[in-house]
């Protein structure tokens, strides 16, 4: 995808902004015109360290895979409710499930997008097992063509957690200036809970609160997160 090709309305608002979608040889990139030095945003799900640590992924090593319960589902249509930069997705579907990616930042959905058309050329199974999803999978009209059996949230951190700024990565500054913080996220666990057949599973800092207050079914704990997971079966009225 070229710059030529996001839509009208977005290009504009992109002009305006601090940030600058730019068309490459190498893709898609975002540059933060304030840091001239910063290397530009992209998403590689072909190379890198990411593409390298999803080929590698296991279930049993993967907490998030276990999280999502795909020892037990197999191969399942997962939601990722809060794509990003479609990291975590990528690692669950080299594991087997088939991941539609919710992403509401245009500019975040526009490098995600973009990624994807690239991974047809390098990986066309992987790219069969992920997809755009939309930018608004949780309004109350969205009806997808499969039901997903996990819907999987990760919003933006709260700005000043101590998780966040003790090991924040370059390229994951811009990330954190462009999206800023989901001050809406609470409100993301009911139409999760709605759309999801079998659980939901939520990754939170190790000292977070429960998202929307609510306790979790149970927890799988790693080194760095805590996933909190609902089965939608179980789960109790508030
Ligand atoms: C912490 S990032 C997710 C990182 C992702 N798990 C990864 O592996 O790259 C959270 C993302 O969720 C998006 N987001 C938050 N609330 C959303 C919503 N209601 N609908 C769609 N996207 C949302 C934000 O724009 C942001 O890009």
């Amino acid at each position: 995808m070229s710059i030529w090709s996001v839509p009208l309305q977005l290009a504009r608002t992109l002009m305006s902004t601090e940030f600058k979608l730019e068309s490459t040889s190498q893709g898609l990139a975002l540059r933060w015109l304030k840091e001239p030095k910063m290397l530009p945003l992209r998403i590689d799900f072909c190379n890198g360290e990411h593409a390298a640590r999803a080929a590698r992924a296991s279930i049993k090593q993967e907490a998030i895979a276990r999280a999502c319960g795909m020892h037990k589902l197999k191969q399942p249509h997962i939601l990722d409710g809060t794509a990003g930069l479609g990291r975590d997705a990528l690692v669950l579907a080299s594991l087997g499930a088939t991941v539609g990616l919710n992403e509401r930042q245009p500019e975040v959905a526009a490098l995600l997008q973009d990624a994807l058309e690239r991974l047809t050329q390098c990986d066309p199974d992987l790219a069969q097992r992920l997809y755009f999803a939309g930018s608004d999978c949780f309004a109350a009209n969205f009806k997808p063509a499969q039901p997903f059996a996990v819907v999987y949230l990760d919003p933006m951190y709260p700005k000043g957690d101590k998780v966040q700024r003790a090991a924040v990565k370059k390229d994951m500054q811009m990330f954190q200036q462009l999206v800023g913080t989901d001050h809406d996220a609470d409100a993301l666990l009911e139409p999760a809970l709605a759309l999801a057949t079998q659980r939901v599973v939520v990754k939170r800092p190790q000292h977070a609160d429960f998202l929307g207050g609510r306790k979790p079914t149970h927890q799988i704990i790693s080194k760095k997160h805590r996933f909190d997971v609902y089965l939608t079966t179980t789960t109790p009225a508030m």
